[in-house]
This record gives C-alpha cells, sequence and structure tokens, in this order.
C-alpha cells in the first residue's frame, strides 16, 4: 500500500482491502460490496492500514516469562450437568473458554443451549438475535426448565453488546446466534465473513480476559451469502457440531477441543421435552430383524471416544456400466473401502474391481476406527457373494495390505459390549482372555482367507 494513503477499500464479504475501489472482490467473488474506510493520519514510520491501527496496541507490554518460570494454572473443570455435553468438552466447562456449536438449523442447537443454561450454576445470559424473549419462555416452559438464574436479551449490534457484558459480567453466555450480531466496524450486513471473524475475536478476547465462559451458536449454511462457523473456529477452544442420524437421534461431535480429545461423542434423543442424553448407547445403532441380517451386512464392535458401540455396515455391489468400478461411502473413508476391497480382491480371489460399491453404517454414524475393517470386509464379502452372514457375529480388526488381520485395542470390552447386547460369536484376531479363547462362540482370525473360511464354515 502506497505511503500516504488516507482510505482503503474494504469488502464488506471477507475484509479483503484494496487501494482501490474494484466492482468484484479478486478474494472472495463478491459483487459490490467494496466499502471505502478513511484511514487515521500515520504516525511513525508506518503508513496505511498498519499506521491506523497503531492505537490498539495495548498501553502495558507484558514481559514473556521463560517456559521454566511459569506457574501453570491447570483449567478448573466444572460439569455442566449434562452428561453427553461433558463428555464431549472432555470432562466440563473451562472457565474463559469458548465453545462453538454448530449445524444445520433446526437441529436442536437453542434447544440444547437453553436446556444447559439454565441449569449452570450462577445467574447466565442468552443473547438471542433470532428468538424473542416470549419464544424463548415459551420453549422454556415446554422444555420445564429452571428460570431463575438465566436473563435473556434480544440484541444483534456487537458494540452494544460488549459494553453490556462488561457491564452485567454474567456468570456465562450464550451467542445465539453469531451470524446474527452485526458490529459497525464490519459493514451493516450480518452474517458476512468479516462480521463473524470480528464478533468471533472480540467475543472470545473478552471471554479469556474476564474468565466467563462463552458459547457461541452457529449455523452451517451450504451455500448464499451467510458465512458458516469454519470462518471462527481457529479462535475458539472448542468446536462442536451436532449431526442428525435417524430422525429423532442427534450426535454431538467436536473437532477442535484444546480442554480435552476429539473422539467423543455425545448422543440424544430429541423429542417432546427437548433432547435427551442416551446413557447406554452400546445397541442403538443395530437393527433388529426377525430373520436375520440381510446380505452385505456384518455388526462392527466400534470404539467411539470411550464407549464401544455396535454398528452394522452396510455393502451393495453392483456390476460397473463402464466395467471400472467406483465408491460410495459417505460413513466410512472411501479410501478405506477401496483398499479393502482391493485387499480381498488381492488375497481373497474375490473380484471388486469391476464393481460399484456402496456403503453405509445403520443408523448414520461415521466410523473412523480401524476395528471396523474385519466387518466392512464380511460386508462386501456378502454382497458380492450374496451369502448371508451368521446374525450373531461380531467382527473386529484391522485389516492390513498383506490380508492378515491384525488385534485392536479393547478388545475384551468390545466382547462384553457384543454379548451384553445378545451377540455372541465373535470374529477377531486374537483371543479375549489369557486361557487364548474367547468367551462363548468365538474364531480367531488371522487373515481375510480365514474370516472367509470361517463365515463359510
Ligand atoms: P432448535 O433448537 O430451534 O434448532 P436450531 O437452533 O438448531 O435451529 O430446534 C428446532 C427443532 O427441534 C424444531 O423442528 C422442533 C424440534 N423440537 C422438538 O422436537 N422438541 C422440543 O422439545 C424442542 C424444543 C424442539
Ligand atoms: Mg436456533
Amino acid at each position: 500500500m502506497a505511503k500516504g494513503r488516507t482510505s482503503v477499500y474494504v469488502c464488506d464479504s471477507c475484509g479483503h482491502d484494496e487501494p482501490k475501489w474494484l466492482g468484484r472482490c479478486p478474494a472472495c467473488g463478491e459483487w459490490n460490496s467494496f466499502k471505502e474506510v478513511h484511514l487515521s493520519p500515520p504516525t511513525g514510520k508506518t503508513s496505511g492500514i498498519a499506521g491506523s491501527r497503531r492505537h490498539i496496541i495495548p498501553r502495558e507490554i507484558a514481559e514473556p516469562k521463560i517456559l521454566s518460570a511459569i506457574n501453570p494454572t491447570p483449567p478448573q473443570k466444572y460439569p455442566t450437568g449434562n452428561e453427553e455435553l461433558d463428555r464431549v468438552l472432555g470432562g466440563g466447562l473451562t472457565p474463559g473458554a469458548a465453545v462453538l456449536l454448530g449445524g444445520e438449523p433446526g437441529i436442536g442447537k437453542s434447544t440444547l443451549m437453553l436446556q444447559v443454561a439454565a441449569n449452570l450454576p450462577g445467574l447466565g445470559l442468552y443473547i438471542s438475535g433470532e428468538e424473542s424473549p416470549g419464544q424463548i419462555k415459551t420453549r422454556a416452559d415446554r422444555l420445564k426448565l429452571p428460570q431463575d438464574s438465566l436473563e435473556v436479551l434480544c440484541e444483534t449490534n456487537l458494540e452494544t453488546l460488549l459494553v453490556l457484558i462488561g457491564e452485567r459480567k454474567p456468570a456465562y453466555l450464550v451467542v445465539d446466534s453469531i451470524q446474527t450480531l452485526v458490529s459497525e466496524e464490519a459493514g451493516a450486513i450480518p452474517g458476512t465473513p468479516s462480521q463473524l471473524k470480528i464478533a468471533g475475536h472480540r467475543l472470545t478476547t473478552w471471554a479469556k480476559s474476564s474468565g466467563i465462559p462463552l458459547f457461541l451458536i452457529a449455523h452451517v449454511t451450504k451455500e448464499g451469502t451467510i458465512a458458516g462457523p469454519k470462518v471462527i473456529e481457529h479462535l475458539v477452544d472448542t468446536v462442536l457440531y451436532f449431526d442428525h442420524s435417524s430422525s429423532d437421534l442427534r450426535i454431538l461431535r467436536s473437532s477442535k477441543n484444546r480442554m480435552g480429545s476429539v473422539d467423543e461423542v455425545g448422543l440424544f434423543r430429541m423429542g417432546a421435552t427437548g433432547l435427551t442424553p442416551i446413557a447406554d448407547p452400546a445397541g442403538l445403532f443395530l437393527e433388529h430383524r426377525k430373520d436375520g441380517p440381510p446380505q452385505g451386512s456384518a455388526v462392527a464392535a466400534v470404539y467411539e471416544g470411550s464407549r464401544i458401540l455396535l454398528v452394522e455396515i452396510q455393502a451393495l455391489t453392483v456390476p460397473s456400466k463402464g466395467g471400472i468400478g467406483r465408491v460410495y461411502s459417505d460413513r466410512i473413508d472411501s479410501a478405506r473401502v477401496s483398499r479393502i476391497a482391493a485387499v480381498l480382491e488381492r488375497h481373497a480371489g474375490l473380484r471388486l474391481s469391476d464393481q460399484d460399491i456402496y456403503v453405509n453404517v445403520a443408523g448414520g454414524l461415521r466410523i473412523s476406527d480401524t476395528g471396523a475393517e474385519l466387518a466392512l470386509a464380511l460386508a462386501l464379502f456378502s454382497a458380492r457373494s450374496a451369502q448371508t452372514l451368521p446374525g450373531d457375529m461380531v467382527a473386529v480388526g484391522e485389516i492390513s495390505l498383506a490380508g492378515e488381520v491384525r488385534p485392536v485395542p479393547h478388545l475384551r470390552r468390545r466382547i462384553k459390549t457384543a454379548s451384553d447386547t445378545g451377540l455372541g460369536r465373535f470374529f477377531a484376531s486374537a483371543a479375549a482372555d489369557e486361557s487364548g479363547k474367547f468367551p462363548g462362540k468365538g474364531h480367531i482370525i488371522h487373515s481375510v482367507r480365514d474370516a472367509l473360511a470361517a463365515v463359510l464354515s
């Protein structure tokens, strides 16, 4: 930027700046989004935007410290009272932590946050830019929530909100949703990436400096001009996403967590009284059929966070039109499905390369546990060979490129969960106890070839 410039043109949509007005933003492609921003006169040697921002340099400059001299204060977590949310947060809420809750409109973000906020200790503040206080009250009545420790306000102006929370110092703050906030600094249109970035930055900075926990709700948007939660993921401590499964099941996942692991999932059921945590979800994703499983279906015991879940992997193979097969799988990574199909073709003589392969996980859970690979291989075998698998079978194991089946952690717990759910025939690469035996009807499987032989016997 040339020295001595007194104004720049800043894109309303993404914050990109240019020395001259342009009809279309080269950074985000938005039309007619450039607005002139006047810069205050530069001081010292810096000029342009950098010069205009000199006033934001803090008056007190903190001294850096030698790492060994820093006295660590381990974050004190306190439970929110909602065990599924606590599980995903990594044990509870941390003072000053900013939690982003994303999800599609209508999935239940406001319901969950109202249920959680009404039960948190201290006087909290729920800022809504989407619903009126009357609507929030009606929902709280319907959910039979305690109502004496939560204040509600409809406010969409970021600067006003910052003054308000600075004065009132709530015990915790919920902003529903961040896309409704407007900062005067970023133009008049709510929901643009620069609006989200400014609001996200100001609110997380406030949370950190005040030690007050902050929940930011953000809608996931597929298209249109409203920016999605991705824009502020880097600013917050924890990123949670709410996902659909079957019509009433809701899955809460964390994709970033500075306060704990990201492996846990929270499971809820949406009903007439809001979101109810599902306490014992082991067999939740299994379909119970009278006549046994259909072709192409195999059950795996997967390890999700700290829990074992039994899931039905479903496969379908059909001859591909062009002779070169494709994989359609969104619940298990397609590259993994292709790899298992290649191993079956090479080491078990099962031709799959001329087939289109469709893979699904019943109930909609996305699976990343490598322990599901043996069940995936058996589901593919069952689909391709048109043979059904034993109805009480649960398979667990990771598959190598050489066709070996490798042991996976927590085998004993996986077996126990499966037998508690009534599935007693276990296929795994190691025995479950020191005696070298499985409890019940187990098969020790060392290779995919072994697995197919055991199924066919
Ligand atoms: P909501 O929390 O408003 O979704 P979001 O904030 O993510 O947009 O939830 C809206 C849906 O949830 C709505 O379709 C109705 C349903 N719902 C129930 O089924 N039971 C309930 O007790 C509540 C409060 C909502
Ligand atoms: Mg909402």
